[in-house]
């Protein structure tokens, strides 16, 4: 199955239910790449913050206004949220941030009401496997990467916050109880795995429709 076709359906089906007067979380990569333009095709006046420059700079040159979302003066909360996954578990647990963005993504995600994942099919997997993204704060790296098995650092610039990307190559069995091994190693920054909790909404298109989950119910 195409999956730009499975993933511009999912992008349509979101842009629908974006209203007007939405504060709206912006996430990153193609599938959001493919939503930008049926959003800004909507017209509606929206406020939106980006979860990464490439988005930053699509979403403005369609026009829709982009505003900054860092410091205390930025919107505190937002309406909604959207952004595409690198797979999907049955149970509604994502990991994010093959791109590297998913601290950001996460940040926006639970400022949001409303989460909606958009996908396509192929990003459903019967179990999830690794890679889990990482970001790492620079300070005492190595340090923090004498405590991390299994751990490689990704050849690419530092974050938009100056953190480095990395990846956890162990298994993901259990991604409770990993998200919750990962969050508690001082100088891991975020880490990839979004739980069911966080998600209101999967929408992955799958042939020629849009099935629509809701995890967190
Ligand atoms: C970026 C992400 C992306 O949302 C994820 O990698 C999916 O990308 P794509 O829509 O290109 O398949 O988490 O950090």
């Amino acid at each position: 199955m195409d999956a730009e076709h499975e993933k511009r359906l999912a992008a349509e089906a979101a842009a629908q239910l974006v209203e007007d007067g939405t504060t709206i979380g912006l996430g990153t990569g193609s599938t959001v790449s493919l939503f930008l333009p049926l959003l800004a095709a909507r017209g509606l006046e929206l406020r939106c913050v980006a979860t990464s420059l490439r988005t930053e700079e699509e979403a403005r040159a369609l026009g829709l206004s982009v505003e900054p979302f860092t410091g205390v003066e930025a919107l505190d909360r937002l309406d909604l949220a959207i952004d595409g996954a690198d797979q999907i578990s049955r149970e509604g647990w994502v990991i994010k941030g093959n791109g590297g963005a998913h601290t950001r993504e996460k940040v926006v995600a639970a400022a949001a009401d409303r989460f909606l994942v958009i996908a396509s099919s192929d990003k459903r997997v019967e179990r999830l496997r690794p890679p889990i993204p990482l970001e790492l704060l620079p300070y005492g790296l190595a340090a923090t990467l004498r405590r991390l098995d299994l751990v490689s650092l990704r050849d690419l610039p530092p974050s938009p916050d100056g953190n480095v990307i990395a990846d956890y190559h162990g298994d993901v069995d259990d991604p409770a109880r990993l998200a919750t091994a990962l969050s508690t190693v001082p100088g891991v920054v975020e880490h990839g795995l979004f739980p069911p909790s966080l998600v209101t909404e999967i929408l992955v298109g799958c042939g020629d429709a849009v099935e629509r989950t809701r995890p967190s119910e």
